[in-house]
């Protein structure tokens, strides 16, 4: 398919659906991705973490109290760490009722879950290695896992996967052990420093309220690791009017919760 014109002529940006479409589903479960296959959305984020005996989970928060029932389930464990349970006990938990009844007995999905139900949909991934410094060693074993399932192929490599981190040892570290795979590096890193970050960045993912025009075009007009121009993905949006104004700065994304608002006010 060719890629949407936005009203102003200019390429419209990419949706990516944070965590799932997360505001209709409990963020990065396997029913986020489900409701954003449901609405047409392409591209999924996801936040991966580490268990105490090591398997990697798809959860935001470094605990595991917001968004899960773990409190009842091992009253006596706080503070409730991810890093504190192993994989056998977070799959006892119900990451789904504190969304809502419908969601109940929703479970925090494996890396290997997660990835399985986005091929499923064929989806594209944008993974997010999240608090990387509690985790020593898990860029290698994210891209285990990725080449296990058969996503650091030609074809996945070909568009279908990022691997981005508020780390950008993180990203710096995915790049050198796998040169061509995608990354993006979080944060609005000053505009001198962006020739270091396009030695191992494909994309600068600044949030919406730290972007302008200039940075965007000025991010842009640098070549990323492979040789094409860096890219903007920009979060979180979840307003017709702050998509709009993100999209007219020429964001190559936009990440959202709400991505069926964001795509309306994107294309039209
Ligand atoms: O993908 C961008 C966004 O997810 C970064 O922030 O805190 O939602 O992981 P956070
Ligand atoms: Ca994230």
């Amino acid at each position: 398919a060719s890629p949407a014109r936005a009203a102003g002529g200019g390429v419209s940006p990419l949706v990516i659906a944070h965590r799932g479409a997360s505001a209709y589903a409990p963020e990065n479960t396997l029913a986020a991705v489900d409701k954003a296959a449901e609405l047409g959305i392409r591209w999924v984020e996801n936040d991966v973490q580490r268990t105490r005996d090591g398997e990697l989970v798809v959860l935001h928060d470094d605990n595991l109290r917001r968004t899960t029932d773990v409190e009842e389930v091992f009253p006596d464990r706080a503070p409730w760490k991810v890093r504190d349970f192993t994989a056998a006990e977070i799959a006892r938990l119900d990451a789904g009722s504190w969304f809502g009844p419908a969601y109940a007995g929703a479970r925090v999905p494996t890396l290997e879950q997660f990835v399985h139900r986005v091929e499923h949909h064929h989806q594209k991934l944008l993974l997010e290695i999240k608090n990387p410094e509690l985790y020593p060693g898990i860029e290698r074993q994210t891209l285990k896992v990725l080449s296990n399932e058969g996503w650091l192929d030609r074809r996945h490599l070909a568009g279908r996967l990022i691997v981005q981190s508020f780390s950008a040892d993180s990203v710096r570290t995915v790049h050198e052990l796998k040169p061509g795979v995608k990354t993006g590096f979080l944060g609005t890193p000053p505009v001198s420093d962006l020739l270091d970050y396009a030695d191992f960045a494909d994309q600068i993912n600044p949030s919406h309220g730290s972007l302008s025009p200039a940075y965007v075009a000025s991010v842009q007009a640098f070549d990323g690791p492979h040789g094409r121009p860096m890219e903007v993905f920009t979060w979180t949006v979840d307003d017709a009017a702050t998509a709009q104004r993100v999209a007219g700065y020429g964001v190559d994304g936009i990440i959202t919760n709400k991505p069926d608002v964001v795509r309306k006010a994107v294309r039209g």
